[in-house]
């Protein structure tokens, strides 16, 4: 029952678009493209969010969910470059473990990228609202921040969010250069931080090292519960596994440009969270009881409120920023914080887009209403999910913190990622021969210690989020059920009729100049 409607690979290539792209990007191109994918509101703004959770520990954080990664980031690029279509996992779990779990793959990366839009877009009203008050143009408190972290309405997060989904209604360019520009912007960010806060660091400010210990299962402290929301910093990097059609040589070039992004964020991100750490320390604020406050909580954003945690970092919602101002080179703080405000809505953008095309897949599976899937006759766009996706992820932002968000979407990629590694070994036992344009290198103990990972810090997300995660699978059973288990192309006579007939054209979306 489990594993039924398995859909041929050769049936999802052949409606797939079929495209010939030209194998130009290189090593160093892929790198690019992963950073820019990749470094956003995770160290930008969570280095707060794991440094609650962790105190000083918040550096082994970065590194445990760096190695679950780069674990991961090996076993998908071998179903990225073997099935390279939209969808990613949900069309390749459809190839491999059959609809069901596919549906539920779809429906947990709603939470993957709609959800992670929303916490971007948080993440950007931080800087934007930290600029604003340092220019005497601040917005009043209720305007600042969700319910939880102690605003009402969020406005600037919600209105980032619909302005992009408008660009997207619209039709985007994927500039190639913008990327080009945007990512030595924070690399220029991120090495001025280094640059200041690390000659300012002081012993005494990593003691105690581990205040929260190394956590616990559903805790959402400690070591591993910082881990689990810090791994937020570094999703974006399947954005060079998709990338394997366009590459030269993948099986040397894919594994250089994940793993080279990987190390190279994980190295910046090492000596931001010594600086941070170093400079200001990083402990965390506790409760009568001696726990930890959980980040993004009343009793928390009520202790922030406090004047003798007025400069904390780990109450800051542009840490970056804050720290420097609190060094004294308020201009420079201010100068990273004008950088997260422009890089951070291409990180939102790519999100929503990622979206769209889930949707986009699943409704040309008939999962999924093909009317979802309209194309805008004029701006071939497809408006109409993109516009309910966009209200959405508005939503999400304006009403909930960083930090929740972040874990939520979290839960999702964590558990896409998982059925992807076991889609990788399945594959290998049911079809050997098929060809492989991209091999994950010793794929037995590589895709089991991915599932391993990803597993270890699924469990350390905090209880609420992993009930989250659960109602949200429910309620996705249920929608399937309802719909797609009766709408399935799948099912015989339900089959568009044609090829290509009955199913919406695939968006378009201008390409900018290539690199
Ligand atoms: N890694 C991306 C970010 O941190 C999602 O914003």
């Amino acid at each position: 029952m489990l594993f039924w409607r398995v859909k041929p690979l050769e049936k999802i290539l052949a409606t797939a678009e079929k495209k010939a792209l030209t194998r130009q990007l290189g090593a160093f191109q892929l790198t690019m493209l992963g950073i820019g994918a990749v470094i956003g509101t995770g160290i930008f703004v969570l280095t707060a969010e794991a440094g609650q959770k962790a105190g000083p520990g918040l550096m082994i954080a970065f590194v445990i969910a760096a190695i679950v990664c780069a674990l991961a980031a090996l076993a998908y690029a071998e179903l990225a470059a073997m099935v390279p279509v939209a969808g990613s996992a949900y069309t390749y779990t459809y190839g491999v473990l059959g609809e069901l779990l596919a549906w539920i793959v779809g429906w947990a990366l709603v939470l993957e990228y709609a959800v992670a839009a929303g916490a971007v877009a948080v993440g950007w009203s931080g800087y934007m609202n930290g600029l604003l008050d340092s220019a005497g143009y601040g917005l009043p408190m209720a305007m600042k921040a969700g319910p939880q972290a102690g605003g009402v309405f969020n406005l600037l997060a919600c209105g980032i969010a619909l302005l992009i989904t408008g660009l997207l209604v619209l039709g985007t360019s994927k500039s190639a250069w913008v990327n080009a520009v945007l990512v030595t912007l924070k690399i220029i960010a991120l090495i001025t931080f280094i640059a200041i806060a690390v000659p300012a660091s002081q012993d005494s400010n990593f003691q105690p090292f581990l205040p929260t210990g190394w956590g616990s299962p559903m805790g959402g402290v400690g070591v591993l519960g910082a881990a689990a929301s810090i791994f937020f910093a570094y999703v974006g990097f399947d954005a060079v596994s998709t990338a394997a059609e366009e590459t030269r040589n993948p099986n040397r070039n894919i594994p250089i440009g994940l793993i080279g992004s990987l190390v190279i964020c994980t190295i910046f991100y090492m000596l931001v969270g010594y600086g941070a750490v170093g400079s200001m320390g990083a402990q965390p604020l506790f409760d009568a009881t001696g726990a930890a406050l959980a980040p993004g909580s009343k009793e928390f954003a009520a202790a922030c409120a406090l004047p003798q945690h007025a400069q904390a970092l780990v109450c800051s919602h542009e840490p970056l920023a804050h720290v420097l101002r609190v060094l004294g080179w308020s201009k420079v703080g201010n100068a990273i914080g004008i950088v997260a405000a422009l890089a951070l809505p291409t990180v939102i953008l790519m999100m929503i887009y990622g979206q769209t095309r889930i949707f986009f897949t699943m409704s040309r599976d008939g999962l999924l209403p093909a009317r979802l899937s309209k194309v805008h006759p004029r701006f071939h766009t497809p408006h109409i999910i993109t516009m309910i996706t966009g209200v959405f992820v508005a939503l999400f932002g304006a009403m909930f913190p960083v930090g929740m968000l972040a874990d939520i979407s979290n839960s999702g990629t964590l558990f896409a990622f998982i059925m992807v590694a076991l889609g990788v070994l399945i594959l290998r036992v049911k079809q050997p021969n098929r060809p492989r344009p991209f091999r994950t290198p010793f794929a037995w103990p590589i895709c089991i210690l991915a599932i391993a990972g990803c597993l270890l810090l699924f469990v350390n997300l905090s209880g609420y989020t992993i009930a989250l995660f659960f109602i949200w699978a429910a309620i996705g059973l249920v929608v399937y059920y309802l719909y797609g288990y009766r709408r399935s192309h799948m099912i015989p006579g339900n089959e568009p009729a044609e090829d290509g007939e009955g199913m919406p054209p695939e968006p378009v979306f201008h390409e900018g100049p290539q690199a």
